[in-house]
């Protein structure tokens, strides 16, 4: 078995073409799949923002939907900046995570404050795929030399990075007013200690400690 040092430099010197024709082609298929799960992305953040119960989560999902949007002509242009036709390839992780989405609204009654913790902790998993996603394709782009791509998917890596802090700025805000809400009710309950959130650093799960 090869080291991996030895296999980067021969590629970084161009005497490996197999890999760089290899890597050319993963590029390409990842790019086709993040494609797909932004184009769905776009619908179901319609749909999220509708079942939505707060102003706030509502506005940040049509936010992200409109940002998403330009997310899809970005790549569109990475398509024809590498000169191949633009097309989709279906992804089951995005279906999958988009369908989770959909239980979690028919699970929960509407207008509750349930419906919009699922619908942020449904939509960060949806945010830390496409960061992933868009992280491992901006890694191609950079050893394939790619750098229009690489700019644009830069661009986009890091509004896909605000957005999650966003949600996650939206969950701890759940967790403030709640215990706000109690200490105005009943004056000294959280001293108790039940409800003092301990900090997560991307997700609803670690705020409301479920
Ligand atoms: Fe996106």
């Amino acid at each position: 078995m090869a080291a991996l040092a030895d296999r980067i430099a021969s590629f970084f010197s161009g005497n490996d073409s197999a890999t760089d024709e290899g890597l050319r082609d993963l590029f390409i298929s990842e790019l086709k799949s993040v494609y797909y799960a932004e184009k769905r992305a776009v619908d179901a953040l319609g749909d999220q923002a509708e079942a939505s119960t707060t102003n706030e989560v509502g506005t940040a999902f049509v936010n992200h939907q409109n940002e998403s949007r330009i997310q899809v002509e970005r790549l569109e242009e990475i398509f024809k900046i590498i000169g191949i036709k633009t097309d989709v390839y279906p992804s089951d992780a995005i279906d999958g995570l988009i369908s989770d989405a959909k239980r979690i609204v028919s699970g929960t009654e509407p207008g509750s404050l349930t419906r919009d913790a699922g619908l942020i902790i449904a939509a960060q998993k949806i945010e830390h795929y496409e960061i992933s996603a868009y992280g491992s394709l901006l890694t191609l782009a950079n050893m394939l030399d790619f750098s229009q791509s690489a700019e644009l998917l830069a661009k986009t890596l890091e509004e896909e990075k605000e957005t999650d802090r966003k949600l996650t700025i939206l969950a701890e805000s759940f967790v403030n007013n709640r215990s706000k809400e109690e200490e105005e009710q009943h004056p000294g309950s959280h001293h108790t200690n039940r409800h003092t959130p301990i900090s997560s650093d991307a997700t609803l799960g670690g705020t409301l400690g479920i």
